[in-house]
């Protein structure tokens, strides 16, 4: 039986065309009115000159910082997501799972200012990557998480373990992917034990929702 970690790299696979789709299409109402502006202001606060944006999809962020005068690379384990960020923008895109950058098997660069991952840290043992991305960072520089709000999600069982995303609603093919739940003292947790300390954190919400739309951790390396 593969792994959860297997599978869920696996549905980006099945999913790529309905993901580049649905980004496209503006399909996810709380991207476009919240956490695409939340990220992009996280971002552009750090007034950085080289950016990575880990786990980068389609491409959308990377486009978006390239139109800001912001010099971007991006990384994704999708060869279908990495060609679509290829051909719709002008940054350079590696394809390499997260296991490929702890191997070392893909040099994608170093002395990024920033590095943002957006939605896109769904695996369970996240430690040993975020430590990796310390390394990469240059001197001052930050990492800039945005990710589900565990209790917006949580559905009453507020405790770390392997979920099911169904993408109901969703229009398309979709295999359903596993995601990893973690709590908010578990995502603090794991920047502690990569070497990195909070810096911000920020819950984006709408005026017309009760709950928050997303978590945003803006943390930098331990001094
Ligand atoms: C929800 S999408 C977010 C994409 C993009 N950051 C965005 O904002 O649209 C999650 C992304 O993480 C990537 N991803 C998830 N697990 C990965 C892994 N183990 N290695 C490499 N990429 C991974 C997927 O391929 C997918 O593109």
């Amino acid at each position: 039986m593969p792994s959860p970690e297997a599978t869920l790299l696996q549905s980006w696979q099945h999913n790529a065309q309905s993901w580049i789709d649905a980004i496209r299409s503006g399909a996810i109402d709380s991207r476009l009115q919240v956490t695409d502006q939340a990220i992009l202001l996280a971002i552009m606060s750090r007034q950085p000159e080289r950016v990575l944006d880990l786990g980068c999809g389609e491409g959308w962020l990377l486009r978006a910082l390239a139109d800001r005068a912001i010099s971007s690379v991006g990384v994704d384990g999708d060869a279908t997501l990495v060609d679509a960020a290829r051909a719709a923008g002008s940054a350079p895109v590696h394809v390499a799972s997260y296991q490929d950058l702890l191997d070392a098997k893909v040099d994608i660069g170093r002395d990024f200012d920033l590095i943002c991952a957006n939605f896109s840290l769904l695996h369970q043992d996240i430690i040993p990557l975020l430590a990796t991305l310390h390394a990469l960072l240059a001197p001052g520089g930050a990492l800039v998480i945005q990710t589900l709000h565990p209790w917006a999600v949580a559905g009453g069982d507020y405790q770390d373990g392997w979920r099911e995303e169904a993408f109901a609603g969703f229009k398309g093919q979709w295999q359903p992917m596993p995601w990893y739940f973690r709590t908010l003292a578990s995502w603090l947790n794991a920047l502690d034990m990569a070497g990195f300390q909070l810096a911000s954190l920020q819950e984006p919400q709408h005026p017309q929702s009760a709950l928050p739309q997303s978590l945003l951790l803006v943390a930098e390396p331990r001094r």
